[in-house]
């Protein structure tokens, strides 16, 4: 059966090895061995896959100019399943990276009917969340950037109902505004390479937003003017819609080349540098020079009770500001991968990969991979209890709160400037 992704449906169990075989998203397990030192969210397998990180990699390691945005849809308060896309933005900005931040109100108002006062109340949230945790660089809400909108209805030239149609399952019955919205992603992904300048884009996203990533790879590439491709003994550039008095240009800058209808061929050269000259050129006659942009995708920290962490389902989520009392209850009557009986318990251990406190300790409240790590060793041979494991889960994570809402609150001022 043919399996489509969709980013609106509530809850969603991910097919990862079809994501690999079916889409072309790449197992992430190598990223650990690219960087130097390693995020925990490779280290620990929270990110499970990427498009392209290589570039992203290679920017950071040879200080080279590269983007990392990522976006929100504003469609209730932010939450501790916010946390992860929110981390791995704020890496990527420490190591070097331009960040960029979309608050999705079109997104929330078009597909969830929020108002834009809410969409306005609620994205700000995202933002401070986002500035306490050490973020720099643009943000934007969708419905207010002028550019954004320009680069949307350009992005749309590219695109036909049957594209939708077969990425997100869009019938006759779908709205004409959910469709923008998704053309407006698009754009929100190519925007840092308008708005400064075309180099590596990383998206971290959750696994669901991938249809996004595939159609916004695709967009780029038809944007572009030229496709330059390795053709082992020479170096072809053709021209997709290029005016001729370009092409002559590309013609002189490459010695020894051969101009024909609609392509050029370069006998050898180095490959990266004919792609920065071709990009350089289209760039001064007026073209986009879009890079392919690159995306992680992270698996999704589980509910308390299982299932997603939604705003939707309250007896499952942690919100940035919600009280102690109300914390502890869900904590403590969260769903554990323990056995029924403290004797099976201790005999046998519990199974962490399975419990969902567990992993709000792998994904936040562990930074630590040893004592992570003993955490797994005592569950396992059965010499910690759940009740107790779930009470030092409660106190860190109402440490990790107390010390983000200081943080929160030193920063206040910054979403308003914006
Ligand atoms: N669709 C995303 C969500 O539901 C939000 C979003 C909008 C986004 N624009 C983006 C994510 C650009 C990544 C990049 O959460
Ligand atoms: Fe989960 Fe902790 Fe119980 Fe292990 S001991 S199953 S990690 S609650």
């Amino acid at each position: 059966m043919e399996y489509v992704v969709n980013p609106w449906a509530g809850k969603q169990e991910f097919d990862i090895e079809r994501l690999y075989t079916e889409f072309g998203i790449e197992p992430a397990d190598k990223l650990k061995d690219i960087l130097q030192e390693p995020p925990y969210f490779f280290r620990r397998g929270i990110v499970v896959g990427h498009r392209d990180y290589e570039p992203i990699a290679q920017a950071i390691r040879d200080n080279k100019e590269f983007h990392v945005m990522t976006g929100f849809m504003p469609s209730g308060h932010p939450h501790l399943g916010h946390l992860m896309v929110m981390k791995e933005v704020v890496w990527h900005v420490e190591k070097g990276g331009n960040g960029y931040i979309t608050i999705a109100d079109r997104e929330a108002h078009a597909v969830r009917n929020i108002s834009w006062e809410k969409c306005k109340e609620y994205g700000k949230e995202y933002l401070l969340c986002l500035y306490a945790l050490g973020f720099t660089g643009k943000t934007y809400n969708q419905s207010t950037n002028a550019m954004l909108n320009a680069l949307t209805f350009e992005a749309s030239t590219k695109i036909n109902f049957s594209e939708l149609q077969a990425i997100y399952g869009f019938s006759q019955e779908t709205q004409v505004a959910h469709a923008m919205s998704v053309i407006t992603q698009v754009a929100d992904i190519l925007y840092p390479q308008v708005d400064l300048t075309p180099a590596p884009t990383l998206v971290p996203v959750g696994l669901d937003q991938d249809p996004h990533i595939r159609l916004t790879r695709g967009v780029a590439h038809k944007l572009r003017m030229f496709t330059v491709e390795d053709r082992k003994d020479h170096i072809s550039i053709r021209s997709k819609n290029a005016p001729t008095n370009v092409m002559d240009e590309l013609w002189k800058q490459f010695r020894g080349s051969k101009k024909y209808e609609g392509h050029i061929d370069i006998p050898g050269g180095d490959l990266k540098n004919v792609k920065e000259i071709v990009r350089r050129i289209e760039l001064s006659a007026g073209g986009y020079g879009f890079v392919t942009p690159s995306a992680t995708y992270h698996r999704f920290m589980p509910g308390l009770q299982g299932g997603k962490m939604s705003s939707s389902i309250p007896e499952s989520t942690i919100g940035f500001f919600e009280n102690e009392p109300s914390i502890k209850k869900k904590v403590l009557a969260s769903l554990t991968g323990g056995k029924p009986t403290l004797e099976e318990q201790k005999r046998e251990g519990g199974n962490p990969d399975s419990c969902c406190v567990y992993l709000l300790n792998l994904f936040h409240m562990i930074s630590d991979d040893n004592e992570l790590g003993e955490l797994r060793e005592q569950c396992e041979s059965g010499t910690l209890t759940c009740g107790q494991c779930k009470k030092e889960t409660y106190q860190r994570t109402i440490e990790f709160l107390l010390d983000f809402r200081e943080k929160m609150d030193e920063v206040k001022h910054l979403p308003e400037e914006k």
